[in-house]
């Protein structure tokens, strides 16, 4: 019985792939993309090798999740996503190479990556000119989208991320003076450190150095040592794990104990086996809080750890909702054989319900999204969550309930919010009396911390709102 099963099954098999051939030329009236035919091809590319092999893997991973989801459920009308994906481990002429690769020999009809900012720009310029939709899950300096309108992102940019941090420091640490170690061959790390600096010198905060390293270096001793002669208040390290964890080490053996802090490029399992106990009192923007209790995220946490055994860090979560976005967009263009039509519902969306927040793309295609603070916990190891800082214009509207009353209260309701902060009650549950005044009002499981509204996204593209405002 079984092998007559197996059988059918092996002969469907063969005739889905044949019929697959058959009809290869469908999804005409792209501008150039020819995949068409019963599938949709996607390329994914990023460093599944090199010093930080984590972010193409988790993002390969998160991909992996949403599309075998999407297929699972019977793909987008009917056709199934094929993912096509390339390791350029980390090198930006590879990038380059790798798009090139995707795009003329396996006919992808979109791509989703890269990860670190650098090589995101090297090779968006080769989807941009191919007219192929590139969608970035994570990289963050400002100048990847200004490529062109074929490439958008979903996540926020790195002013925004930069001077998230810089705020928390100066607020929340009530830090006066920083010192700046970053890395002088990463855009991302460029554009962090003068983003932090700006927002720390408006808040009446001092830099006093700007530190540089590359990422070769293997050692962080010189210019830690100028750092201490300094004695700042806060040292703000905005470089990738495979750096960072080496740099708090050194810090830590130099006597420094000051809080380290830095970006989402920290967000690695691999920050803990490099950096271990030295990364006690040290904090990180980020994109999402994998202990946030809304049962969307929690359900992708289940489903992912289930998948690969790992907790998902934020590229994969990034990555996740790209191809989420990419699969709507699709949809809405009525296939993906029209890049013309494809870019321009890409472009569009709006108030998409991901795991990591409600993704509107603004004109420039950037998602304008909410960041989170988390304190490195060594012990864990992993993050805890501390506060979320908003873009400006997105208030953080507040509810009377608590955490405590997650069953009944607001954590799935209709509340939704606007870009331009006003809150609109459209929960018809009508439980929660919102109001856009700066009340923490919601106690914690983590021994009072306040939680926010991006820790509670819900599925239909609004957010409830439960949170306080920093
Ligand atoms: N934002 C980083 C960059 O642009 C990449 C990154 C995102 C790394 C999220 C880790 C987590 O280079």
């Amino acid at each position: 019985m079984t092998k007559i099963f197996l059988a059918i099954g092996i002969i469907s098999s063969v005739l889905f792939a044949f019929a697959c051939v058959q009809k290869g030329g469908e999804g005409a009236g792209g501008t150039t993309a020819t995949g068409g035919g019963d599938t949709i091809k996607v390329g994914v590319y990023g460093d599944m090798t090199g010093q930080t092999a984590s972010f193409g893997q988790s993002t390969r991973n998160g991909i992996q999740l949403a599309v075998d989801e999407i297929n699972n459920a019977g793909g987008i009308d009917g056709k199934k996503i094929v993912l096509v994906v390339e390791d350029d481990q980390g090198q930006p002429n590879q990038a380059t190479t790798v798009m090139q690769k995707m795009i003329n020999q396996d006919k992808v009809q979109a791509v989703l990556g890269e990860v670190a900012s650098t090589n995101s720009l090297a090779a968006a310029p080769v989807a941009q000119s191919a007219k192929i939709p590139m969608i970035t899950p994570s990289s963050t300096n400002p100048k990847v989208t200004e490529v062109g309108d074929y490439i958008s992102r979903v996540c926020f940019i790195d002013p925004f991320q930069g001077s998230a941090m810089a705020k928390f420091a100066a607020k929340s640490l009530n830090a006066k003076t920083a010192a700046i170690l970053g890395d002088v061959n990463s855009d991302y790390s460029k554009g962090l450190t003068q983003f932090f600096e700006e927002e720390f010198t408006k808040q009446g905060g001092r830099v006093v150095t700007k530190e540089a390293y590359t990422q070769n270096d293997p050692d962080f001793k010189a210019q830690l040592t100028k750092i201490r002669n300094l004695n700042p208040d806060v040292i703000y390290v905005p470089g990738y794990y495979s750096q960072v964890g080496i740099i708090a080490r050194q810090a830590r053996e130099l006597g420094m104990n000051q809080p380290l802090m830095g970006g989402d490029g920290w967000d690695s399992p691999d920050l803990f086996k490099l950096g271990g106990g030295a990364l006690k009192n040290a904090y990180i923007s980020n994109h999402y809080s994998a202990e946030n209790p809304a049962p969307e995220i929690q359900n992708f946490v289940k489903n992912y750890k289930a998948k690969f055994n790992v907790v998902p860090d934020s590229l994969a979560a990034l990555a996740y909702d790209s191809a989420k976005v990419l699969a709507d967009a699709i949809k809405r263009a009525g296939g993906a054989g029209d890049s013309v039509k494809l870019k321009d519902a890409i472009n569009a969306t709006k108030d998409f319900a991901g795991v990591t927040g409600t993704i509107t793309l603004d004109a420039s295609r950037n998602a304008v999204k909410p960041a989170v603070i988390l304190e490195v916990d060594p012990a864990k190891p992993g993050f805890t969550f501390k506060e979320t800082i908003y873009p400006e214009g997105m208030s953080a509207p507040t509810a009377t309930t608590t955490m405590t009353d997650a069953n009944s209260n607001s954590m799935m309701n209709g509340n939704s919010m606007s870009n331009s902060g006003s809150m609109m009650n459209t929960n018809s549950m009508g439980s929660n009396s919102m109001n856009t005044s700066s009340m923490n009002s919601n106690s914690m499981t983590n021994g009072g911390s306040n939680m926010n509204s991006n820790m509670m996204m819900n599925s239909s593209g609004s957010n409830s709102m439960n949170g306080n405002m920093k």
